[in-house]
């Protein structure tokens, strides 16, 4: 795809949509959505998001003034105290924060991700975009079938990470970010470099799930 001519939230959209189709459709995640796995399968999930988003969001308050980056950082997109209540939910108390340990995938995405933070803002944005964009989309579609699997209640406790309280029209802050992408102030080798980090989220989110297909496998 010519990246100087079609937008780039078009273009990233496209060049990873292999890696979404493969991410959606791993163990993992099917045999979660399709109601063959437990609560604690759930919660181990979100711990790992927890590793991910703090990642994401320690780096929020050094990023916002960044060129590149900094237009991303919205408070409304924060992810690390609706997951805290969760999981406090999912653990029946606050003993979780002393205990909980990373899976070595889960280690190893969010040491990526902090590096980006840390040396280059362009490869964060796509580790942004490769969050925040799904949590606002599929999201939607994981916390219908939690609360239905384990129930949750309504937008309540276990699933607050997919609720996002600020953001009252997401389609229409879907467009918005796009603009952002679109407006992404980097050149094109840049631009193509981004994408490229964008497919390596993808791969750091598969082999999360792939960690927990094998510590919740369905034949066990
Ligand atoms: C079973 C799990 C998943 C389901 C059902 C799902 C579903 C969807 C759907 C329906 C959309 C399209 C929304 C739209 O066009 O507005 C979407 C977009 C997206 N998803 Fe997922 N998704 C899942 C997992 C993931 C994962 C694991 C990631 C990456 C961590 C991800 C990242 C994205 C991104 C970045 C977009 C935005 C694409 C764009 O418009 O630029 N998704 N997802």
């Amino acid at each position: 795809m010519d990246t100087s001519v079609t937008p780039f939230s078009t273009v990233i959209r496209t060049a990873s949509h292999e890696q979404h189709t493969e991410a959606e459709t791993s163990t993992f995640m099917s045999d979660l959505l399709g109601g063959r796995l437990g609560v604690d399968a759930y919660t181990r999930y979100t711990e790992q998001l927890w590793f991910v988003y703090r990642a994401l969001e320690d780096a929020a308050p050094v990023l916002a003034d960044d060129p590149v980056a900094g237009p991303f950082i919205q408070p409304e997109l924060m992810r690390t105290e609706a997951l805290e209540r969760d999981l406090t939910h999912l653990h029946g108390g606050e003993g979780w924060r002393e205990t909980l340990a990373p899976l070595p995938a889960t280690a190893a995405y969010a040491e990526r991700v902090a590096e980006c933070a840390r040396t280059w803002p362009a490869g964060y944005v796509a580790h942004h975009y490769t969050r925040y964009l799904g949590d606002l989309s599929g999201g939607q579609i994981i916390r219908d079938k939690a609360e239905k699997t384990w129930g949750f209640s309504r937008k309540g406790d276990g699933v607050r990470f997919y609720v996002f309280e600020e953001i009252s029209n997401p389609a229409a802050f879907k467009r918005g970010y796009r603009e952002l992408l679109d407006a992404l102030a980097v050149d094109d080798l840049e631009k193509q470099r981004v994408i490229d980090e964008c497919k390596r989220a993808f791969a750091l989110n598969t082999g999360v799930f792939r960690a927990l297909g094998e510590e919740f496998p369905l034949s066990a």
